[in-house]
């Protein structure tokens, strides 16, 4: 056992249901956000329809150990609401490959923000967390090869969009995991 499993603590625990929340919210947002501008009748509206119910999925998940373990959810939930609700109707009204270029960046982060917990969680202590975070990665990994398969890298501009988005991730993510 590592050092960094003997020492999780309760907090470490509130901390990542804390910010899983924050960004399964916000993950919400975006899609509902790019769902808002690109309507129902889009060549990519029921590939995103399908990831925003899984999105909310996710947020039930997550909802439900905040109020069955008492974490206070982060303060910040305002500021993922507008956000994320920003990011997907920007990147929606950019273009379809440039909503699916947000759709690959932001998992990206999740992807890597997931493996995390996962490293650091005790599953025998945890079981559930980890085996929730377990199933929702694999998700987040389907939604970055259904965003690179529907053109996310041909959109202009691509790099310096991506780069943007995951940078934002980062930022929010560790954020949430504190405030
Ligand atoms: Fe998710
Ligand atoms: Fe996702």
């Amino acid at each position: 056992m590592s050092e960094t499993k003997l020492g999780q603590t309760r907090a470490d625990i509130a901390s990542m249901i804390r910010v899983n929340q924050a960004g399964e919210y916000g993950a919400a947002q975006i899609y509902k956000g790019q769902l808002a501008v690109m309507g129902d009748h889009a060549p990519q509206s029921s590939e995103i329809h399908h990831m925003a119910e899984q999105e909310q999925r996710h947020l039930d998940a997550f909802d439900q150990m905040i109020t069955e373990r008492g974490v206070r959810p982060t303060i910040l939930q305002p500021f993922w609401k507008m956000a994320g609700y920003a990011l997907g109707a920007t990147t929606a009204a950019m273009g379809p490959r440039a909503a699916m270029a947000c759709t690959a960046a932001v998992e990206t982060e999740i992807d890597k923000h997931y493996q995390e917990q996962l490293d650091t969680l005790q599953a025998e202590s945890e079981p559930e967390l980890t085996s929730k975070i377990a199933e929702f990665r694999e998700e987040e990994l389907e939604h970055k090869a259904t965003a690179i398969a529907s053109g996310a890298e041909d959109t202009p501009g691509y790099p310096v969009l991506s780069a943007a988005i995951r940078l934002g991730c980062r930022v929010a993510i560790g954020l949430s995991k504190r405030i």
